[in-house]
């Protein structure tokens, strides 16, 4: 019988998460079946202690059931301790771990497939959600310059400030427009979005968190909005000429940590990225 692996979520019909680990699994001629499980807030207990069973070797965990399975789990990582959620539930002989790849998947596609160093770089995040505060944790830990978090509401910009100066970071918030969004994106060498701006479906679809006008030339634009596939922040980054990285790779890259703790082998990234682009460009 294949082993079971997936991913919970309520609802979870959008997911491609199904699609790249089926086809990193396949690539790999490891036999195991990833399905999709939209699991209701009240079952979640139940679902992730029948984890526990031989051949369930995990799940990753997304919107809303992030921090509801920690009480389930009998240990939590670095990660996912200091994000207050966990995406990936590890089953080794009945006893579940519970991780949070997010912080490493958005590292690992900034220097791969951004060339990015972040030691030492200024970088501007746009937003102050739970995207944001994976991202502020992450660059805190890879030991950045500075960070200014521009954020519509500015006390949860405050907020992550907070977090950011906590891990030695130099850390300030500043509001999602003006003067001063202008001069922080004017200085910075990595711009971050994590605003739901921009997404397909979201708040303001169409929309920019900063106008083009705004973008430095020399600068890493990162949108972690991956639907659409090229956003308008990234048609307004290309426009004057800045480099651009599309959320999908660090969908991809969170992904890969996931299938390397189940598998213990290496993750075809560019087989899960040719499977996700495509699925993506057939929406
Ligand atoms: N690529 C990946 O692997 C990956 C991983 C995680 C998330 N994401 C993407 O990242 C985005 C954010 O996710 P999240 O979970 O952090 O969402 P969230 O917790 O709901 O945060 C939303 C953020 O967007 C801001 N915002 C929303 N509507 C706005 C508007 N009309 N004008 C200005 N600001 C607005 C919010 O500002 P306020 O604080 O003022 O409300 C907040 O900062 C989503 O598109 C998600 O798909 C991608």
């Amino acid at each position: 019988m294949p082993a079971s692996l997936g991913i919970i979520g309520y609802p979870i019909a959008h997911s491609i998460s199904p699609i790249f680990q089926q086809a990193a699994l396949d690539h790999c001629g490891i036999d195991a079946t990833y399905l999709a499980f939209e699991v209701a807030p009240e079952q979640v207990g139940r679902f992730v202690g029948d984890l526990r069973r031989d051949g369930a070797w995990g799940i990753n965990v997304t919107v809303p059931h992030k921090e509801a399975v920690i009480p389930y789990i009998d240990e939590v990582d670095d990660w996912a301790t200091a994000a207050g959620a966990v995406n990936t539930i590890v089953n080794r002989e009945g006893r579940l771990t519970g991780h949070n790849t997010d912080g490493l998947g958005f590292l690992r596609a900034l220097r791969d497939e951004g060339g990015f160093v972040p030691e030492g770089s200024r970088v501007l995040v746009l937003g102050a959600g739970g995207a944001a505060r994976g991202v502020v944790l992450a660059l805190s830990r890879a030991k950045v310059a500075t960070i200014t978090i521009a954020n519509r509401t500015l006390e949860r910009g405050q907020r992550l400030a907070e977090l950011a100066q906590s891990a030695d970071t130099e850390g300030l918030a500043i509001p999602l427009d003006g003067k001063d969004l202008t001069e922080a994106a004017g200085a910075a060498d990595l711009i971050v979005n994590c605003t739901t701006i921009g997404m397909s479906h979201g708040p303001d679809e169409a929309g920019s968190p900063i106008p083009a006008a705004s973008i430095p030339s020399r600068v890493l634009v990162n949108d972690l909005v991956y639907n659409p596939l090229e956003t308008p922040l990234l048609k307004a980054a290309a426009q004057v000429g800045a480099t651009c990285l599309g959320g999908i790779h660090m969908l991809i890259y969170q992904g890969a940590a996931s299938f390397e703790m189940w598998t213990g082998q290496d993750a075809p990234v560019a087989v899960m990225l040719e499977a996700a682009t495509k699925a993506m460009a057939a929406r």
